[in-house]
């Protein structure tokens, strides 16, 4: 996998209820056998980008690609190539859990020995090969989840594609989920792009994308937008938020955001502020919760950083 294939493309993608502007010329890349991480507060845009993508939306400027086929010609080549799973999971709930896999195969065009044994494989993989038989409506969250995965892969898509996957689910099924994610990246290449509000699952992803307002307003690996935040985050030694922005205030240190994570009173200055030594502010790593509070507060500050680098480019 050297050569970078991008998997999924979309080109000033947009998207328009009446006068609202849901997605706002949108243009993204996602590389084959690649984790693609969509971030943003509810109401971004995820869930209509994705419906783009699926060919279920017909776009109202620009173009969606996915494996170079275009979402609105060519939906029925990527039917074939893309499974989709939503929060919903989909499942039918009176049926058991192989009758679910068998059904969906029998929609894939899967037939015979063919979709006994990738059913049989499915079950395997999912963990779920003692709960063959069980009613779907009677599984645990967790295992409704990776039902609902195995019935997306079932066809071997090249792309898959996951609306809020884990949102529903504890944290246990969370981590067991993205390591199924991570082993169908390894063993089959597929390329994934995941909507999560999770921020812990946006470190696992090789590229995030944050999305705001129906605009990608920051892109780039957790690494490198880490790395090229306009900030830098400090943790201050006090108890609570109050106290600490009384002592900003009368120390009259300019800060963008000050926050508390947990127990811990943090703030995010510009990488050029002088902090006066009284403070005993201590340089801490940024996580992407950071990175995504900062993205989400300051939004025009973001907007001015590209604007400025555009012009610099030129
Ligand atoms: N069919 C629709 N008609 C009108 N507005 C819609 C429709 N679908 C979504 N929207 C609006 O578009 C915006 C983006 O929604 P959505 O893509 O679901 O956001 P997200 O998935 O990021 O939470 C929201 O303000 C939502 O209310
Ligand atoms: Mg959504």
């Amino acid at each position: 996998m050297t050569n970078q294939t991008i998997a999924i493309e979309t080109k000033g993608l947009t998207c328009r209820f009446g006068t609202f502007t849901a997605v706002d010329h949108l243009d993204l890349q996602v590389v084959q056998g690649t984790i693609y991480g969509f971030i943003g507060s509810n109401g971004s845009g995820k869930s209509t980008t994705i419906r783009m993508l699926c060919g279920l939306l017909k776009p109202s400027e620009g173009q969606a690609l996915v494996l170079g086929y275009d979402a609105v010609a060519e939906t029925e080549a990527i039917r074939q190539h893309l499974g989709y799973m939503s929060q919903k999971f989909s499942l039918y709930l009176d049926l058991t859990a192989g009758e679910n896999l068998n059904f969906y195969g029998g929609l894939y065009g899967l037939g015979g020995v063919e979709r006994q044994e990738r059913v049989r494989a499915i079950l395997e993989r999912m963990n779920l090969m003692d709960k063959q038989h069980v009613l779907a409506g009677s599984l645990s969250g967790g295992q409704k989840q990776r039902l609902a995965l195995g019935c997306a892969v079932l066809h071997h898509p090249e792309v898959l594609i996951l609306d809020e996957p884990t949102s529903a689910v504890d944290p246990t099924s969370r981590r067991l989920f993205w390591n199924l994610l991570a082993d169908l990246v390894k063993n089959e290449g597929t390329t994934i792009l995941v909507t999560t509000h999770f921020m812990d699952e946006a470190e696992h992803c090789d590229g995030i994308g944050f999305l705001k307002d129906g605009r990608l307003i920051a892109n780039g690996s957790p690494q490198h937008l880490k790395g090229k935040l306009p900030a830098r985050l400090y943790r201050l030694p006090y108890d609570n938020l109050p106290e600490a922005r009384r002592a900003l205030a009368a120390a009259a240190v300019p800060v963008l955001d000050v926050y508390a994570t947990g127990r811990r009173i943090q703030m995010l200055v510009r990488p050029d502020t002088v902090l006066p030594e009284h403070m005993h502010a201590a340089v801490a790593e940024l996580t992407m919760e950071d990175v995504f509070i900062y993205y989400d507060k300051h939004q025009e500050v973001a907007e001015h950083d590209i604007h400025t680098a555009q012009s610099s480019a030129r």
